[in-house]
């Protein structure tokens, strides 16, 4: 059961799709209260959703916002990252979902200010506000999931393994990287290519001195089975001269300021400005460039700094020098020198620049500040429109750095600037199922980290959890660590590790064109399925993945093995050394299971099949039918099992399952 109701005037978001009759507010659980909800909490009840933020899957005993942020720092005393993800639901006696529908922040304080109390605060009076009611999480999830629109599916060769850094910058060292993963056995679908593929940071160009032969490179990387994945950043670099700046300010395609002038920011090329991507004109101006790449026969490409990022703004920029001049002559004692260096601190990403400009958007003009969650959404949105205008038949790799529900529909996410942390690799697998929630499927963190010098088992035990998420792409940041698979001693077991993901695929695409397809979760808190069994419903660091297995990835340094709790009898199905083992069931309960480094284990449900193929070096190499079925149990069920090109845009469930049974 869905309600809907309105409060002011809401701006649109465009995140649901069928709207449902407004219904008048009447009071019940939640209280509002000077535009705040209030709700107590039951002790025992879990607070799920809010999709990509800090702390765990159950969101209790702490606040946040939904404002996307450009933060590399993702400790847990931040409040929110680069999505604005507004979906939670209440697990108590009864199963509730909420969103709350606006472009702005709102501020969900569960349980921080007081334990037993829930408020959500939006930032404005003018809102859509959606309650729902369902037996069952997951039918909570569904019914949410199918008013806010089919998630985002992606090309299957997006399913392989990707590398990428910050710092491959030139032709002849992606080609290095290509030869140190082929030459090695090692599987590989993808390259990224960051900022340094392009002139001097300057979105749709290609630096000649570097990289001369561009066409040719990515007919080389395709001989190779190798899929180039370009960056593209939201701020467009103030040249003159540099066509890109020269058309969007002719057409008057870019933010304006409040006296109508171009808004000048601070990004990678130094001066930049932004389009507005709420625009349909504009948006769909910059997302026409994105043909240059593609006419080269490109096929995939991910977003970057649009929450909008801003380093600076010209006029903030003055006025910190202009202040330091002040602070020149003066004696810097404890306050004013804490506030000197604050001052630049807070340069970036600052509130006053997102109040100080302008889009135009659905014939309004808007101040930043009260649309900002919807500038990585519509820069996404705009490029996946003009994708299928491009290309109609075959689908494009999209995803993004910030994000908000509705843009689920036409990209996926990656989880941002994460660090070479264990505590990161956690929060990488809590993030999963509360992204799931939110619509968006295809998603996967900088694996090995992004910041700071990665370890060799850190990235091993990284890519046996990289294996499971839809999106397996390891990526760091330059001046560190390199963290290529092949430059490590144990190469081996990345190869074994890397290996288990191309023969976990049928099982892994199957899983996730179902959930996309019928708006349901990959990935699921072990409550979602055993929500009567207390423990199961207080587990963090195991996940149900589709409906044959669960998954408990070690995540701590120097252990050989972890504890794991079944919440009902488990075959472990274990991949070690390129070869796959069945090994016991382990009863319901906890018990040690041993994981040395390189081993991949997954736990399967009894009466469930999981199919696995014989594996491949690249996705094109994997054969879909030549499967194994494991399983194990008296009444095993049939599996359905999706397939279909990988490529085309029609998608149809019902001649996709095939029934498999043994
Ligand atoms: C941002 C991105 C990161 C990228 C870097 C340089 O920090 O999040 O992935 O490597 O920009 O483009």
């Amino acid at each position: 059961m869905i309600r809907r109701y309105v409060f002011g005037s809401p701006i649109e978001t465009d995140a649901v799709l069928c709207k449902p009759e407004a219904a008048v507010w009447q009071e019940g659980r939640l209280l509002l209260r000077d535009n705040v909800f209030c709700c107590g909490l039951k002790e025992d009840e879990i607070v799920y959703g809010l999709g990509q933020n800090v702390r765990g899957i159950n969101k209790r005993g702490w606040i946040y916002e939904s404002n996307c942020t450009d933060d590399p720092q993702h400790t847990e005393c931040k409040t929110s990252l680069y999505g604005a993800h507004n979906f939670l639901i209440l697990d108590g006696e009864k199963k509730c979902g909420i969103f709350v529908d606006t472009p702005a922040k709102v501020t969900f304080d569960i349980g921080y200010t007081d334990y037993e109390q829930m408020r959500i605060a939006p930032a404005t009076p003018d809102f859509e506000f959606y309650l729902i009611e369902e037996e069952s999480l997951d039918g909570v999830v569904s019914t949410f999931r199918k008013l806010i629109g089919r998630s985002f599916i992606p090309p299957l060769w997006a399913f392989g393994y990707g590398q990428s850094r910050w710092g491959y910058d030139s032709a002849e060292g992606v080609r290095q990287v290509a030869a140190g993963y082929r030459d090695k056995h090692l599987p590989i679908d993808s390259i990224y290519l960051d900022i340094d593929y392009m002139e001097r940071y300057k979105d749709f160009t290609i630096n000649e001195d570097t990289f001369p032969d561009f066409d040719r490179l990515i007919g080389q990387m395709k001989e190779q089975g190798i899929h180039l994945v370009p960056i593209i950043d939201g701020g467009v670099k103030k040249e003159d001269g540099y066509d890109v700046y020269e058309e969007g300010k002719a057409g008057g395609y870019f933010c304006k300021d409040a006296d109508g002038e171009d808004f000048v920011i601070g990004v990678w090329p130094g001066k930049s400005c932004l389009p507005d991507m709420l625009n349909e004109e504009a948006g769909s101006w910059f997302a026409h460039k994105y043909k240059i790449l593609l006419d080269k026969g490109i096929d995939g490409f991910w977003n970057d700094m649009n929450e909008p990022a801003i380093f600076y703004s010209e006029k903030g920029l003055r006025e910190v020098f202009e202040k330091i001049d002040e602070y020149r002559t003066q004696n810097l004692d404890v306050d004013t020198f804490f506030a000197f260096q604050n001052m630049v601190a807070d340069i970036s990403s600052s509130p006053k620049d997102y109040g100080a400009f302008y889009h135009n958007y659905k014939g309004k003009r808007y101040c930043h500040k009260e649309v900002h969650n919807l500038f990585g959404y519509y820069m996404t949105r705009r490029a996946s429109e003009a994708f299928e205008e491009l290309s109609p038949k075959k689908r494009i790799l999209l995803f993004s750095r910030a994000s908000c529900i509705g843009m689920h529909r036409y990209g996926g996410v990656w989880q941002g600037d994460n660090s070479s942390w264990w505590s990161h690799l956690l929060m990488n697998i809590r993030m999963m199922p509360s992204l799931n929630m939110c619509g968006f499927l295809y998603t996967g963190a900088d694996l090995g980290g992004f910041g700071d010098n990665t370890t060799e088992d850190l990235l091993i035990r990284w890519l046996s959890f990289g294996v499971f998420t839809p999106l397996m792409r390891n990526h760091s940041i330059r001046g560190t660590r390199m963290q290529e698979a092949y430059r490590f001693r144990s190469m081996h077991l990345m190869r074994d590790v890397i290996g288990v993901r191309y023969k976990l695929l049928p099982y892994l695409y199957s899983e996730y064109m179902k959930a996309a397809l019928r708006d349901e979760m990959m990935f699921r808190p072990l409550g979602f399925v055993y929500g009567k069994d207390k423990l199961a419903r207080r587990v963090e660091d195991q996940l149900m993945l589709g409906t044959s297995i669960m998954i408990a990835p070690v995540y701590e340094q120097n252990a050989e093995g972890r504890t794991v709790y079944f919440p009902e009898p488990m075959k472990l199905i274990r991949f070690h050394g390129g070869e796959i083992q069945e090994e016991g069931v382990y009863p319901k309960g906890f018990a040690y299971v041993e994981m040395p480094l390189g081993d991949v284990c997954v736990f399967l449900k009894e009466n469930r099949i999981l199919p696995l193929s014989k594996g491949g070096e690249n996705v094109e190499e994997v054969d879909f039918e030549d499967l194994t079925l494991y399983c194990f149990g008296e009444k095993v069920q049939p599996y359905e099992y999706y397939r279909d090109d990988g490529e085309s845009r029609v998608y149809d469930l019902k001649s996709g399952i095939r029934i498999l049974t043994v």
